[in-house]
C-alpha cells in the first residue's frame, strides 16, 4: 500500500504498525528522519499527477495521510491549504482510481465539526469548520465519498481528534499542547496555560491512530466514517498537571491571557470505531507522556 506524507509523525507509527504483514511504500516531500519509514519513502508531491500515478501503480491501498496541517497557517494562505489539503487529495484520488487501487483510508480532522452542539461529538454531529484547516479537510472528504460512488474505489474517512508523540516536530510553531509542554517541562520553562486551564481536549496517541488505520486497512467495510479518539476529556490543566508528574524534574506553571474564539470542550464518541473495527486506545496519556521524558531530561 502507498502512504502519503510518508515522512510525518503518524506514518512513522504506521510503517510500524503494518511492518509484520503489509508491504507499505510512501511519497513525502521530505526525507524521512524515522528508522521506520527510512528507505520506504519516495520523494514526490501529492498535487503531482504523474508523481503520483507513478506511486500509486500496483498498489491496493492509499492510506493518505499528507497534508498542510497547521491551522495557523490555513488562515495566513487559504490558497496554500486549499490546493494541498484539497487538490492535493483529488489528485491523489484520481491517481489511485486511475492506477486501479481498491481502497482508499483519508486522514482528515476532528476540525471538520467545528464548535461542538453536543458533546461528545458523534460521527453524525453537524459538520461546520470554523478554520481554513477544516474546510479544506471536509471538502476533501466530499471528494473521497464522490470518488467512491463514482468510481466504485471503497473508501473511509478517519477524523483524528488531538493525537501527539514524542515524534512531533518541536520546532514547529504550530505545534500541540502536548509539544508545548512537554517540551517547556524538559529544559525547565513554566507550561503556560491559556484561561483557567478548564478547556477540555480529547487526547490520543500516534500509535493508537496508527492501529485505528490497520484495523480500517484489514476490515471489508466500506463509507466508514470514524471518529479517531479516546473518549475522554481532558481538561489543559489535568494535562499540565501530569506533564508535572511524570516529568524527572520540577515543573512550574503559569497562567496567561486565555485565547479568543478558542474551542470551550471537545471529546469525540468512540463507540462507533469500537463497534465496526473493534478499536479502542492501548495506551493512556501518562504513559504516553512519560515516554516524552526517557532520555531527554
Ligand atoms: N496531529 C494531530 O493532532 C492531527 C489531528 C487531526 C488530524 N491530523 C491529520 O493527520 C495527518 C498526519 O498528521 P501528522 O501529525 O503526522 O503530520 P506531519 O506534518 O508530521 O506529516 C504530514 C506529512 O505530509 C507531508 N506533506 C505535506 N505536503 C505534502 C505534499 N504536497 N506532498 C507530499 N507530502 C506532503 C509533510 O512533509 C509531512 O511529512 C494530517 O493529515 C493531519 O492533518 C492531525
Amino acid at each position: 500500500m502507498l502512504v502519503t506524507g510518508g515522512s510525518g509523525q503518524l506514518s512513522s507509527y504506521l510503517f510500524e504498525e503494518l511492518a509484520s504483514e503489509h508491504e507499505a511504500r510512501g511519497v513525502d516531500l521530505r526525507e524521512p528522519i524515522f528508522d521506520s519509514a527510512k528507505g520506504a519513502v519516495t520523494i514526490a508531491d501529492i498535487r503531482d499527477p504523474d508523481a503520483m500515478l507513478d506511486a500509486c501503480r500496483g498498489m491496493d491501498a492509499v492510506v493518505h495521510t499528507a497534508a498542510q496541517v497547521s491551522v495557523q497557517r490555513s488562515t495566513e494562505d487559504p490558497a496554500f491549504d486549499v490546493e494541498t489539503n484539497v487538490l492535493g487529495t483529488v489528485r491523489t484520488l484520481k491517481a489511485a482510481r486511475d492506477a486501479g487501487v481498491s481502497k482508499f483510508v483519508f486522514i482528515s480532522s476532528a476540525a471538520t465539526y467545528g464548535n461542538p452542539h453536543y458533546l461528545p461529538v458523534d460521527e453524525d454531529h453537524p459538520t461546520v469548520p470554523l478554520s481554513i484547516y477544516g474546510s479544506s479537510k471536509l471538502s476533501a472528504e466530499h471528494f473521497v465519498r464522490a470518488f467512491g460512488s463514482s468510481f466504485g474505489m471503497k473508501w473511509t474517512v478517519i477524523r483524528p481528534f488531538n493525537f501527539y508523540s514524542p515524534r512531533a516536530d518541536p520546532k514547529s510553531p504550530y505545534s500541540g499542547v502536548i509539544t508545548k509542554f512537554t517540551q517547556n517541562a524538559a529544559s525547565g520553562t513554566p507550561l503556560k496555560i491559556e484561561g483557567d486551564g478548564s478547556q477540555t481536549r480529547d487526547f490520543l496517541h500516534a500509535a493508537d491512530v496508527a492501529r485505528l488505520v490497520r484495523l480500517v486497512l484489514e476490515s471489508d467495510r466500506n463509507g466508514m466514517v470514524l471518529n479517531g479518539g479516546s473518549g475522554q476529556a481532558t481538561s489543559i490543566l489535568d494535562l499540565a498537571n501530569t506533564v508535572k508528574k511524570v516529568c524527572p524534574r520540577p515543573v512550574n506553571i503559569e497562567h496567561v491571557a486565555p485565547r479568543t474564539a478558542d474551542i470551550k470542550h471537545s471529546v469525540a464518541k468512540v463507540d462507533r470505531a469500537r463497534e465496526m473495527v473493534g478499536f479502542s486506545t492501548r495506551i493512556s496519556l501518562e504513559e504516553g507522556l512519560k515516554a516524552f521524558f526517557r532520555n531527554r531530561v
